[in-house]
């Protein structure tokens, strides 16, 4: 009885996106918060291109644009300089020490940019998040 009603909250929480993991022992089978922390900054940033290709709403864009300040205000702590070095081979020291701030300089603007309702501006600060910001990590332009 107990873990069905645990299943029904669980289905409920999907629909809003997120279902943690009720009724699993903590961190079985889990991704690691790093890795949930881009999959959040993925869904962020293909909310966005999705206005500025004409589809979702500014209210959807809003969120998710605030939503990409904060995951990049965590950078620092989710990938330490001196440990994310390490962790991931292609993360040079100086990569470490300079994504933060580009990642949250860039998501800010872009949060910026998505209050003016602009599809061009909002565009141009996009393709700059995604150079600058996820690129500061990833070898690629993109992601
Ligand atoms: C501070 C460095 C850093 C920044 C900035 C960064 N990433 Fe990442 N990203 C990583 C690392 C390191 C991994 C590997 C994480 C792991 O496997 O735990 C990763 C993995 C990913 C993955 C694969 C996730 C998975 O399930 O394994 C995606 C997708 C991704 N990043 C997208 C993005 C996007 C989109 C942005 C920009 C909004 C971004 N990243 C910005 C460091 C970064």
């Amino acid at each position: 009885m107990k873990v069905r009603r645990e299943l029904a909250i669980c289905a409920g929480l999907l629909l809003v996106g997120s279902c943690g993991n009720i009724g699993a022992p903590p961190h079985a089978g889990q991704p690691t918060v790093q890795a949930q922390s881009m999959a959040a900054m993925l869904v962020d940033i293909d909310q966005v291109r999705e206005f500025v290709y004409g589809g979702g709403s500014q209210d959807a864009a809003r969120n998710a644009a605030d939503d990409l300040v904060s995951w990049s205000a965590r950078m620092v702590e989710l990938f330490p300089p001196g440990q994310a070095s390490t962790d991931y081979v292609d993360m040079s020291p100086q990569r470490v020490r300079d994504a933060p701030a580009a990642m949250s300089r860039t998501a800010e603007s872009l949060r910026a940019a998505v209050r003016t309702g602009n599809r061009a501006i909002i565009g141009d600060q996009l393709a700059r998040a995604e150079k600058d910001g996820c690129g500061a990590c990833h070898l690629s332009n993109t992601r």
